[in-house]
């Protein structure tokens, strides 16, 4: 059989790699494993919903197909909890939402929506790797934009000291479709203030491009800091695509609970995609998506400001150990670091890590080029009491060999 040499090209998906190491090994629970591998919420759904999902699968109707674009009454109470949680959203409304497999596979209806291969994406990195692997998947260019980190402030790793707005635009070109941003970030858990999405948006509307937003993390954002005010705007729906994850902000992942949200155009053009792909996202999903949305707000608030207070016991223990490892960048859920080996990759160090220290972790490289000095760390996967054993761990490893 000939199989297509483009997915021969495509990496083999990173959290697979990495978890192929310690297959088949056994932790003593005195030395567990650790894992900061995938970013999990460490909590199960709320009690209530689980009693309710439980009773909706023995209801024959919850297994039958729903329309492409999901239950109406699902996608008015996803467009109620959007307009409770973004400033100026009031006109968003059912028409504008497609439930989908996730936010990964509303990230698919995007691209297909407007990019076709040999068309370039400019994507802002460290990118979200499976952003990547799609692009490549589907023969579409990824244009990779450096975002400031470690490096001086207001100094890109690439060279130039412009503002990320500016250094998107000046790389976007005829074949451009798309800017591709993920706020808070997935690997390094930086948020891109509303100004700057305003800006991007702005850019994006002056070259009749599409500004694709994922917001997996949008539950999660720090105390005090507001979302984008882009649904405010009366025609946001031209240069502007949401990509939401109900996964993270209900741990339900296994659930594949996303959506693409957009103008209702656009929503309309989806299902075509939609209807081949998958059909639809499972009812007891989307059921439970609307549960949560109409009553899981003090729930996820809850779970916010645990993991906040995670995140911050994280680093400052990580910032206080002697490890030689340099915390970069964290936000919800992740910690970008830089690893104290410049001779290694980071795949020889996320290795090393697995087979020395029983801690799994993502190299930079999965994130884009050049980031081979990198780590993520997904710490939102510890509980609170085993983040300071986490930390320990990085101490007591010696240098990789060779
Ligand atoms: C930035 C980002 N987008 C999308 C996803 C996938 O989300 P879902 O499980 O809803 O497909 C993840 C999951 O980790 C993510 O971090």
């Amino acid at each position: 059989m000939q199989l297509s040499a483009r997915i021969e090209q495509v990496g083999t998906p990173p959290i697979t790699a990495v978890k192929g190491w310690i297959k088949g090994r056994t932790y003593s629970p005195a030395r567990p494993l650790v894992d900061l591998c995938q970013a999990i919420p460490d909590y199960p759904p709320a009690r209530g919903l689980r009693q309710y999902m439980q009773k909706l699968v023995t209801q024959p109707q919850v297994a039958v197909y729903t329309p492409d674009e999901g239950l109406e009454e699902v996608r008015v109470e996803v467009a109620a909890w959007y307009r409770r949680h973004y400033a100026g959203a009031e006109a968003l409304s059912a028409e504008n939402i497609c439930l989908s497999i996730g936010a990964s596979q509303a990230f698919w209806l995007a691209l297909l929506l407007v990019a076709e291969s040999g068309d370039e994406v400019i994507i802002q990195t460290p990118a979200y790797f499976d952003h990547l692997m799609a692009l490549e998947t589907l023969g579409i260019t990824p244009i990779c934009v450096a975002d400031t980190l470690c490096e001086e402030p207001g100094k890109r790793r690439d060279g130039g000291a412009e503002s990320l707005c500016a250094s998107i635009e000046a790389r976007i070109t005829p074949r451009t479709r798309a800017i591709v941003i993920v706020t808070p970030s997935n690997p390094t858990g930086k948020v891109q203030s509303t100004a700057e999405i305003e800006e991007l948006y702005a850019c994006a509307h002056r070259h009749n491009i599409a500004l694709v937003l994922d917001e997996t993390y949008n539950a999660f954002l720090p105390p005090g800091q507001a979302p984008h005010h882009l649904f405010n705007k009366p025609d946001w729906g031209r240069n502007f695509i949401h990509l939401a994850s109900f996964g993270k902000t209900f741990a339900l992942t296994g659930y594949r609970a996303g959506a693409l949200i957009a103008d209702a155009e656009l929503i309309q053009r989806a299902l075509k995609i939609q209807d081949s792909m998958v059909v639809c996202q499972p009812r007891l999903t989307q059921l439970a998506i609307a549960w949560g949305c109409r009553h899981l707000d003090a729930w996820v608030e809850h779970n916010a400001e645990s993991m906040r207070q995670r995140h911050d016991a994280f680093c400052s223990l990580f910032k206080a150990a002697e490890h030689g490892f340099e915390l970069c960048s964290s936000g919800a859920f992740f910690a970008w670091v830089k690893h104290p080996w410049p001779q290694a990759s980071g795949w020889q160090v996320a290795r090393h890590l697995a087979e020395h220290a029983d801690l799994i972790s993502l190299p930079g490289e999965a994130f884009g080029p050049g980031l081979h000095q990198y780590l993520r760390l997904a710490f939102g996967n510890l509980k609170h009491e085993d983040v300071a054993a986490a930390v320990e761990r990085f101490t007591r490893v010696l240098p990789p060999r060779g």
